[in-house]
Parts: structure tokens; C-alpha cells; sequence
């Protein structure tokens, strides 16, 4: 009833309750922009609102969130787990098959009075701000927004607000799991680009942490925030076309998340290595394609595996890498001239069941993200790409989210994080005799 009350408060919010046709299908709207939401008037609401995405509007109702008591903050803590994995991981390198220790089961959990991950999910709060919009064409589908206007399938996710509030609880996530906003050693930076920024999230935060760089993040849609770090700008681009930046100019170059959007990563990674300063280093994030259990509690019938298969076919019917691993990443950034390639991956458990105290808090935020997120991932490739009717579609990524709430299986899929340097111009010179 709640999430109804949300989703429903979420909806009419972007004018998409009640709903037009949810059965079908495209509709090709003009929306003026959103009325931006006040600024945050002190530093501490502007971290807040720079944090953990939009959680409570996926627990409970507009009203009621701004009166809840504020949320603990998620600092990362870091444990000998995360350690262990990293060390192993430089250790293996170039090895493609990397070791991941299996992840302890939270037995705690079962004496929880909870049928599901209630107590595991309490405590989270955040905002919201809506993004006023120049290039507001877009299509309505099933009830989301999505991007059209460099394509509609060139980013198959929605962009509307759900979709913004569920990145921002990405980002989040992300952070706690690399403990911090990136691994790539930069020193000093003066130009950071984020390619396929999103709601700009890091690109704001790696702006306030580096405060004399100069931050671009560029994305399809100006679905950023408005309220920036003066030296932070966003830029409305294809990242598949000729990069229009300055040669040699990036001291890091940021890649999250773009696995299912991409249909040429060589020609992507070959414009980053142009526009990265000798030195410089790219730093690319993806999650993996696959999920798995440490215990066997993943059974083929579970419907994680079904929405799963789901998407993994229909990315590579778009011709795109069907299953992004750190295998095909190293690959893309040799290729491309860069250098030192180091290959980080982790497990991401997608509900609280680990009994480590970080990963079941990733484990809850990933829950909370799932209750949208499976949707956001897999309506338009259903549909449009594999055809599906929007109630069987519907049914796939429901079922995959129901499915997280089962105690008894312990999924988890992949992150992974590689990041390598290019070449100085002295060891260029010295490869080219
Ligand atoms: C899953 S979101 C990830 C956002 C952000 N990188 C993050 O991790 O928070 C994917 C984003 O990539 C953008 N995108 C997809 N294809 C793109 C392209 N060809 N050029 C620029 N941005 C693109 C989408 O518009 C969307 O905002």
C-alpha cells in the first residue's frame, strides 16, 4: 500500500497518474520543464540532498518524508573483506578469473519477527529536486519517460524522476562500495569528465572533493541538477559521436553504468584515450550481467535468473555486449593504448542477507533500488526488443523483485571497476622506436 501511495504521489508529480494507456505503448510527449525546487539553504542539506538518492520516496509518502527524523549517514567503514579482494585482485592480474570469497550469511536474520527485510530497510532518508529541462521531448512507455531525441533506443532506462531518484540511490550504493568515489590514483586534477553522467551526482561530488578541477559531466538528457559546485558544468551530448573536447586535456576521464547504451565501446574508448592527458587515467564501472549464489540457494527457477537471461538477450539483440565483464573491459581499454590496467570486482548482493555489516547495508539499499529498478532495466528491452506484451514484461521484472525478499536465497551479481592510465608522453615515444 505504501510503495502504491508513492508510486502513485510519484506519478502524478510528472503528470503520469492517472495513467494514460498503461497497456500501451508509445506516445510522443512535450512537457515544459519542471519548476525547480528551492535551493538547499546551508551546506549540511546540500550534502543530504547530494545523498543516498531518494530512498524515503521509495519507503514511504511524499508528506510524511519530510517530516521523518533525518537519516544516519552511510559512511563507508572499511573492512579486511574489501581489502583481501582488492589485494587479490592486483595479485591475479592479468588473470581473467578473478577470486571472490564466498559471503557470509547473515544467520541473525531468521529470528527477525520481519517476513521480509523490513528491519533491514528502516533508517534511510533523503530529498528530491526536479531538473528544469530544454530538450523536453520524450516518450511516454508503460507508463516511464524515456529519452528520444538522439534516438529511442539509445538509452533503453527511463529518465523521470523514479528513474533520477533510483541513480542518485546508485550512486550511493557505489560509493560504499568502492569506499570513496573512485580507485584511479589521481593526484591534483584539473579537468575530470564523466561520461553518461546521469543526474550528474558524481560528477557534483568529484567536484567537491577536487574544488580546483574543472568538472564536465556530459549525458544525452539535462536531467542534472541545477544547484552545482561552481566548478562543475554539465553538456547535452551523444558520447558516441566525435568527442568535441580538447585533445590531451582530462586528468580523469569516469564511465558508470553505460553497459546496456553503448553500441561501440572501441570507438568510445578510443575517443576517451584521445581526450585523456598523458598520464591521465579513465576509470570505467559496470555491473555484471550474471547473478549467483555463494550456497546454492539460486535455484533455476528463481525468476532473478529469468529476467536475467531476459536482459542478456535482448542487449545483445541490440548488438551491444551482451554481458560486460572485467575480461571484455581490459580488453577495450588495451585496445584503446591505455596502460597499467588494474581490475577490481566485487561481489553486490542484491538484498540484506550478508552478515558483514557493510554489504547487507548495500544489500538493503540494493532492495529499496530494486523495487524500480528492475522495471527501469527491463520493460523497454522486453518490449521493444524482445517483443514481449507489457503484462508478461511486467511480470518478468516484478517477479525478479518479489524475488529478493525470499531470505532463502542469497544473489548476488558483479561490480566491476577498471581503471588504467595512458601512457606519458616520454613512454609513448619510447613504445613508438
Ligand atoms: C544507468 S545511467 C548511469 C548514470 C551515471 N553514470 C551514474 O552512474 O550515476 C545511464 C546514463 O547514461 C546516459 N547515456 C546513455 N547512452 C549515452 C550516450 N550515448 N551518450 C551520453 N550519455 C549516455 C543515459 O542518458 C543515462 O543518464
Amino acid at each position: 500500500m505504501l510503495l502504491l501511495t508513492w508510486y502513485i504521489t510519484g506519478a502524478m508529480d510528472i503528470g503520469l497518474w492517472p495513467p494514460h494507456n498503461h497497456r500501451s505503448n508509445k506516445l510522443q510527449l512535450s512537457f515544459p520543464p519542471h519548476p525547480p525546487r528551492p535551493p538547499p539553504s546551508s551546506p549540511a542539506q546540500f550534502k543530504r540532498f547530494c545523498s543516498i538518492g531518494a530512498l524515503v520516496r521509495l519507503l514511504i509518502p511524499r508528506d510524511a518524508a519530510h517530516s521523518s527524523t533525518p537519516a544516519p549517514h552511510c559512511s563507508p567503514t572499511p573492512t579486511s573483506l574489501l581489502l583481501l579482494l582488492k589485494a587479490v585482485v592486483n595479485e591475479m592480474l592479468p588473470n581473467t578469473e578473478l577470486y571472490s570469497p564466498a559471503i557470509e550469511v547473515d544467520p541473525a536474520m531468521y529470528d527477525e519477527e520481519d517476513l521480509g527485510y523490513e528491519s533491514a530497510l528502516s533508517g534511510y532518508d533523503s530529498d528530491t529536486m526536479c531538473i528544469a529541462s530544454t530538450m523536453n521531448e520524450y516518450l511516454l512507455e508503460n507508463g516511464r519517460l524515456y529519452h528520444t531525441y538522439y534516438g529511442p533506443d539509445k538509452n533503453i532506462l527511463p529518465l523521470d524522476e523514479i528513474e533520477q531518484d533510483r541513480m542518485d540511490l546508485c550512486h550511493d550504493i557505489f560509493n560504499l562500495m568502492l569506499e570513496g568515489l573512485h580507485l584511479a590514483p589521481v593526484e591534483s586534477p584539473t579537468r575530470i569528465l564523466d561520461v553518461g553522467t546521469g543526474t550528474g551526482v558524481w560528477a557534483i561530488q568529484v567536484a567537491e572533493e577536487y574544488p580546483q578541477a574543472e568538472v564536465i559531466g556530459m549525458d544525452l538528457s539535462p536531467i542534472q541538477r541545477e544547484w552545482v559546485p561552481p566548478n562543475c558544468r554539465f553538456e547535452v551530448d551523444d558520447a558516441e559521436r566525435d568527442f568535441t573536447y580538447q585533445r590531451n586535456s582530462f586528468d580523469l576521464v569516469h564511465v558508470r553504468n553505460l553497459g546496456q547504451c553503448i553500441d561501440d565501446w572501441e570507438r568510445l574508448m578510443s575517443e576517451i584515450y584521445q581526450c585523456t592527458k598523458p598520464g591521465g587515467y579513465i576509470e570505467w564501472c559496470e555491473l555484471g550481467g550474471t547473478c549467483h549464489s555463494d550456497d546454492n540457494t539460486l535455484a533455476d527457477n528463481n525468476p532473478t535468473k529469468l529476467w536475467f537471461d531476459c536482459m542478456v538477450r535482448a542487449v545483445a539483440m541490440l548488438g551491444r555486449p551482451a554481458s560486460i565483464t572485467h575480461i571484455l573491459m581490459h580488453d577495450f581499454l588495451e585496445r584503446a593504448g591505455f596502460v597499467d590496467i588494474e581490475v577490481a570486482q566485487y561481489k553486490h548482493p542484491l538484498a540484506p542477507w550478508p552478515k558483514d555489516k557493510r554489504l547487507k547495508q548495500i544489500g538493503a539499499m540494493n532492495l529499496i533500488a530494486g523495487v524500480t529498478g528492475y522495471h527501469a532495466y527491463g520493460m523497454a528491452l522486453f518490449t521493444r526488443v524482445l517483443g514481449f506484451h507489457s503484462d508478461m514484461a511486467d511480470k518478468i521484472c516484478r517477479d525478479c523483485q518479489v524475488a529478493q525478499f525470499d531470505k532463502s536465497a542469497h544473489i548476488y551479481t558483479f561490480y566491476y571497476v577498471v581503471y588504467a592510465r595512458k601512457p606519458t608522453r616520454d613512454e609513448a615515444a619510447a613504445n613508438a622506436h
